[in-house]
């Protein structure tokens, strides 16, 4: 079995082919996305109000910056072998997936911040509790191990790979906040109950099947955070080497996209591979995708400036200093930058901050009707990005509006949160190192 699989990945080169064995998905596919507070989640709670749900994505939101802070602080730290951390339980979308063979169901979390595809394994050691049995690998008539000396195990990076008594491959993350995924890197197939029609996969059009899919598949996981959401693991759609898109490859033409409604929406966000995720068309903006060497999951974008009404205030950045990610809530500007971002929109709404801002806000004000919010235009390299209230503004409660972007305790780097990303399509297009936007009402597209 083994030595098969190592036959069939030595076959594979590591950037510019897919890993994974399938007949080119000539159209693409198209995957609900779910929000995990939206009445479409098993995890709704009807009893929880809106305002319950604002505080619990920003909660959300903080602790996974606080994660993310410690895996760029430790690189830049020590420079030995970076852990490369992912962020597991702050996602906040989900997706199904089906792995195995006959081929079971899992609600997983959807992460633009992380790579490695993993799900709870029986015989599970330690697991958190989730709402459907754990993926038994001897249940499954496709899966087969990872030897150490394949290449996919090697793919790992050095200090999170180490070797089973059966030469299998083993993996181990640790997490900023003592949250961590220990097991076995394995290969089975992964499929995705698609809503698109698609030709030549094979005989259900609506199911889109990855055979030899690379996967953790986790004996020992703890989430130390917010255990609310009982998901099955993650699909990591990071641009690393083990990710599900750079797995995909060239069968998706390394390219996806996404288009977010807002989470108290009926509507489903849609996740699109492929020919489907192309954008196009009138207000199509584009900016270089940077990835780091130094930190290769992430997604990295050309800040240069932000106009708030007539004023833009540069960063004076040319090197990548905006990491965009779906699973942040709000938006984070490094600090200096964002003292004058948070002056320039004071100055134009023309309200006082209110004395009962809510942690983590920096301003809130008291909402009414003729309260103008002023053209908030991002400026990336090659790309104006303009934003609306929705984009910019959360009701907190009663009458009290905040601004969703506050201060990153990052040094010199920001983030593009999922709330600036609604209603867009935005295309991440890793063979051309590209990011495109376009305004959409992403609950029709
Ligand atoms: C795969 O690895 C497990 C140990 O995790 C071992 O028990 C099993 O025999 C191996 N299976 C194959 C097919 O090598
Ligand atoms: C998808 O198709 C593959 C190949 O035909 C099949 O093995 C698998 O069971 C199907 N998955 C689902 C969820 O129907
Ligand atoms: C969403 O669905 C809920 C319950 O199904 C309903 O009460 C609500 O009015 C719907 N909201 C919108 C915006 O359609
Ligand atoms: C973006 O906006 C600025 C200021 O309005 C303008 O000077 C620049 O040409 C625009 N860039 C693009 C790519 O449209």
């Amino acid at each position: 079995m083994d030595s098969l699989v190592f036959f069939i990945l030595a076959l594979c080169s590591l950037s510019s082919t897919s890993f994974i064995e399938s007949s080119k998905i000539q159209n693409g596919f198209t995957i609900d996305l779910i929000h995990r507070d939206s009445p479409k989640s098993p995890f709704y709670n009807p009893s929880l109000t809106h305002l319950d749900l604002i505080r619990n994505a920003y909660l959300r939101s903080n602790s996974r910056l606080n994660k993310l802070s410690i895996s760029l602080l430790s690189n830049d730290e020590k420079n030995e072998s970076p852990e490369s951390i992912i962020l597991p339980n702050n996602g906040d979308y989900l997706m199904r997936i089906f792995i195995g063979t006959p081929p079971i169901e899992k609600l997983v979390i959807v992460d633009t911040g992380s790579d490695l595809t993993w799900v709870q394994c029986a015989p599970c050691v330690n697991c958190f509790t989730q709402d459907t049995p754990f993926y038994d690998r001897t249940k499954s008539s496709t899966f087969s191990n990872v030897s150490c000396d394949t290449q996919s195990c090697t793919l790992l990076p050095k200090k999170q790979q180490f070797c089973g008594k059966f030469n299998e491959c083993l993996y181990s993350y640790h997490y900023g906040d003592k949250s961590y995924t220990i097991g076995q890197l394995g290969v089975d197939s992964i499929s995705f109950g698609s809503n698109s029609v698609v030709q030549g996969v094979n005989d259900n059009v609506n199911n889109i099947s990855f055979p030899k899919s690379i996967f953790g598949c986790g004996y020992y996981n703890v989430f130390t955070a917010d255990n609310s959401v009982r998901t099955a693991g993650l699909v990591g759609l990071g641009a690393g080497p083990l990710s599900l898109v750079s797995q995909l490859g060239d069968s998706i033409g390394h390219k996806f996209s996404y288009c977010l409604v807002s989470f108290t929406s009926n509507s489903s966000s849609k996740l699109k591979f492929g020919n489907e995720a192309i954008i196009s068309g009138d207000g199509v903006v584009s900016t270089p995708l940077i990835i780091k060497p130094s930190e290769p999951t992430f997604y990295y974008l050309n800040l240069e400036g932000i106009s708030v009404g007539q004023k833009t205030i540069q960063t004076g950045q040319t090197n990548g200093n905006m990491i965009i990610d779906s699973g942040t809530t709000l938006t984070y500007l490094e600090q200096s930058f964002f003292d004058d971002f948070v002056t320039s929109v004071k100055e134009v709404i023309g309200l006082e901050e209110r004395e009962d801002t809510p942690s983590p806000f920096h301003y809130c004000f008291t909402y009414h009707p003729d309260v103008g919010f002023p053209y908030i235009v991002l400026h990336f390299t090659g790309a104006n990005l303009s934003l609306e209230p929705k984009n910019m503004l959360l009701l907190y409660e009663n009458n009290l509006v905040c601004l969703a972007v506050v201060p990153s305790n990052i040094q010199g780097i920001s983030i593009l949160g999922n709330v600036a990303q609604v209603d867009f399509q935005v295309e991440y297009d890793l063979e051309g190192k590209k990011l495109s936007f376009v305004p959409s009402n992403c609950a029709k597209n």
